[in-house]
């Protein structure tokens, strides 16, 4: 089994690319999507059916069930190529890196290129970690398809970090700049830098004063970032935070733990090299906005997922 998904992808050809979105459609109905229907539904001759079946399964995109009946069931990679492909299709990328510029835990990103020359990160999902997993209009959502839970929960975490990014980037923040999401998949500016945690010297005071900055921007629109780290700054010529897919607004359950979780987590940073950040002001922020962050919960909310 190849389990490249770029390399796959440019070996697919239109039919297997139809075939697959066609079980796509199905899995609305069924976990495993029967391979009659699938033959049925793709117009295609069988026998070309079959044939792209067998090569999406090669490729790592499909999962078979032979019992109670032959089915099949796309996997995490095999939605990687479908957003990939709506991407393409649509132009919002032209390009994509052979291989991951970063794995991490929640999500594997990739670099890529825009029409015009502009260099982004395509970041795809992995991981269910937006707080509004646990919202009703999405749990009952889940209910009714348990079996497309997990594919929800990363569509969740890429609409969430979309959102975030959205507000953060208009509102002056330094982040990624956001340009469009699909399915799991968020396609943001590439930011070019080292993270945080690799650096050994440079400017700290600067850096922590940009953070100061977009720390500052999000807590007033409301949204308080909930895994803020080294990890997730990225140290160019001015210094962004990334990865917001489990951003909570301000004003939810425990948000106050996740808020001083975030600060602490810098604050201990920056001590090390002499810099203080200013912990209570940024509390006092939060206060002061603490109302705005309750009307994100009715706006995502109201998103569809399918
Ligand atoms: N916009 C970006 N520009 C450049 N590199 C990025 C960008 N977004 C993510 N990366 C790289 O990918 C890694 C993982 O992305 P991140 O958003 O932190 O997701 P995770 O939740 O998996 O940690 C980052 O540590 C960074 O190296
Ligand atoms: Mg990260």
């Amino acid at each position: 089994m190849i389990k490249s998904l770029v390399r796959a992808y440019h070996e697919l050809s239109k039919r297997d690319l139809r075939v697959l979105r066609v079980i796509e459609v199905g899995h609305r109905r069924y976990e495993f999507v029967p391979e009659e229907l699938i033959t049925k539904w793709a117009r295609y001759r069988r026998e070309e059916v079959l044939d792209s079946i067998r090569r999406l399964h090669y490729y790592g995109f499909l999962r078979r069930n032979l019992a109670p009946y032959k089915g099949w069931k796309i996997t995490a990679l095999g939605y990687d190529v479908l957003a990939l492909h709506t991407l393409r299709v649509q132009r919002k990328v032209v390009k994509i890196s052979p291989t991951p510029i970063g794995i991490g835990k929640e999500s594997v990103v990739y670099a890529g290129e825009t029409p015009s020359g502009y260099k982004v990160a395509i970041k795809f999902h992995r991981g269910g970690v937006s707080a509004f997993r646990y919202e009703e209009p999405f749990r009952s959502k889940v209910a009714r398809y348990k079996h497309l839970a997990e594919v929800f929960e990363t569509r969740l975490s890429a609409l969430a970090e979309f959102f975030a990014l959205q507000r953060v980037f208009e509102g002056g923040g330094l982040v990624p700049e956001p340009l469009t999401y699909n399915r799991h998949v968020v396609v943001m500016g590439y930011v070019e830098g080292v993270e945080l945690y690799r650096l050994s010297q440079g400017d700290f005071k600067k850096i922590a004063d940009d953070v100061i900055l977009t720390l500052g921007v999000a807590l007033r629109l409301g949204i308080v970032h909930g895994d803020l780290s080294p990890y997730n700054i990225i140290v160019g010529n001015r210094s962004y935070v990334i990865d917001w897919p489990q951003w909570v607004p301000l004003g939810y359950n425990n948000y106050e733990l996740h808020l001083q979780r975030d600060l602490n987590n810098i604050a201990k940073f920056f001590k090390r090299y002499q810099v203080e950040i200013p912990v209570d002001e940024l509390l006092k922020t939060a206060r002061e906005a603490e109302d705005s962050g309750g009307k994100f919960l009715l706006e995502i909310n109201k998103t569809t997922f399918l």
